[in-house]
C-alpha cells in the first residue's frame, strides 16, 4: 500500500516537474479525494477544480462544503455556459437525457465538457482518478500520455489502485467522503443519472444505468470530435 502510495505521490512530482501549470479535475468521488488529500499533504502546486453540471446530488454538494473547510487548497468551481444549457432544455427537455445516448451525450457536453475546456485552457497537465478497473472503456488507459482532444498532458495516478486501495487510504487517513457511498452508491455523478447499486452488480452499474457499458462515459474522456458528431446542437 505505501508503496502504491509513493508512487501516486511521484506521478504527481512529476506532473507538476515536467508540465506545469497542472489541475486536478475531482468530482469528488472516493478516488478523488484520496488524489485530494495527496496534493495537500504533500503541499504539491496543482489546482483542483470541480465541474458543478447543476445536476449533482445534495451529498456532493455538502462533501464540497467540507473539503474547503478541511482542507487550505482552494476547490475552485466550473459552471456550465447558461446559454448552451437553455438551448439544451430548448430542445431536448430538462431531463432529455434519458430519451438517447445522443441526448444524454448531449447534456454532458453542454454541462461537463465544454466548462472542461475552459478548466484545462492554459494549463500543461491535467490530473484525474481514473482507474483501470472501473470500466471495460478505460482498460487501455495510461498513467501519463498525450491527451489529443484536449491538447495537454494527462496523468492518471491511480490507474493502477483497486477500489479497496482506495477506501483502505480513506479509512487510514480518516479523508472526507461523500455520504451516498454508505448506500451502495460506488460511483457518482450527476443526481438523475445515477442509482445504487445492488451486491454483485459492477461498480458502475449505476452509472446512466439505462444504457449500454459501452457506451458509459461522459465526454470527459473520450474523443471530442465523436461528441460534435452525435449533435449537442451547440456549435462547439
Ligand atoms: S465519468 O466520466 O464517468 O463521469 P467518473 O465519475 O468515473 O467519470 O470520474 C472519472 C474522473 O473524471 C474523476 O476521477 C475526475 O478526475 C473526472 N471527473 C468526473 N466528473 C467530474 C466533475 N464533475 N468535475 C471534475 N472532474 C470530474
Ligand atoms: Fe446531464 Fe446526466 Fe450527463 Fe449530468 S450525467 S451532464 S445530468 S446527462
Amino acid at each position: 500500500m505505501q508503496e502504491k502510495i509513493d508512487q501516486a505521490v511521484a506521478v504527481l512530482r512529476q506532473a507538476v516537474n515536467d508540465f506545469a501549470p497542472v489541475c486536478f479535475a475531482s468530482s469528488l468521488g472516493a478516488e478523488d479525494m484520496v488524489l485530494t488529500d495527496l496534493i495537500a499533504k504533500h503541499g504539491l502546486d496543482i489546482e483542483i477544480f470541480s465541474l458543478d453540471t447543476g445536476r449533482l446530488p445534495q451529498e456532493t454538494y455538502e462533501l464540497m462544503q467540507a473539503v474547503s473547510e478541511r482542507y487550505t487548497t482552494p476547490l475552485k468551481v466550473y459552471f456550465p455556459d447558461n446559454a448552451l444549457v437553455e438551448n439544451y432544455v430548448a430542445q431536448n427537455g430538462v431531463n432529455g437525457f434519458y430519451g438517447s445516448v445522443e441526448s444524454r451525450k448531449a447534456c454532458c457536453f453542454v454541462r461537463k465538457v465544454e466548462p472542461l475546456r475552459r478548466a484545462l485552457n492554459g494549463k500543461g497537465a491535467w490530473v484525474t482518478g481514473l482507474r483501470r478497473d472501473q470500466a471495460v472503456t478505460r482498460g487501455n488507459l495510461e498513467i501519463s500520455s498525450f491527451d489529443a482532444d484536449f491538447g495537454l498532458q494527462k496523468f492518471n495516478p491511480l490507474l493502477e489502485w483497486s477500489h479497496k486501495e482506495v477506501w483502505a487510504y480513506i479509512r487510514q487517513n480518516d479523508v472526507p467522503y461523500n455520504k451516498l457511498h454508505d448506500q451502495f452508491y460506488p460511483s457518482l455523478g450527476c443526481a438523475p443519472c445515477t442509482r445504487s447499486v445492488t451486491p454483485g452488480e459492477d461498480i458502475r452499474a449505476g452509472r446512466w444505468w439505462w444504457e449500454n457499458p459501452d457506451s458509459k462515459e461522459c465526454g470527459l474522456h473520450v474523443s471530442a470530435t465523436q461528441k460534435i458528431a452525435h449533435g449537442t446542437g451547440v456549435s462547439a
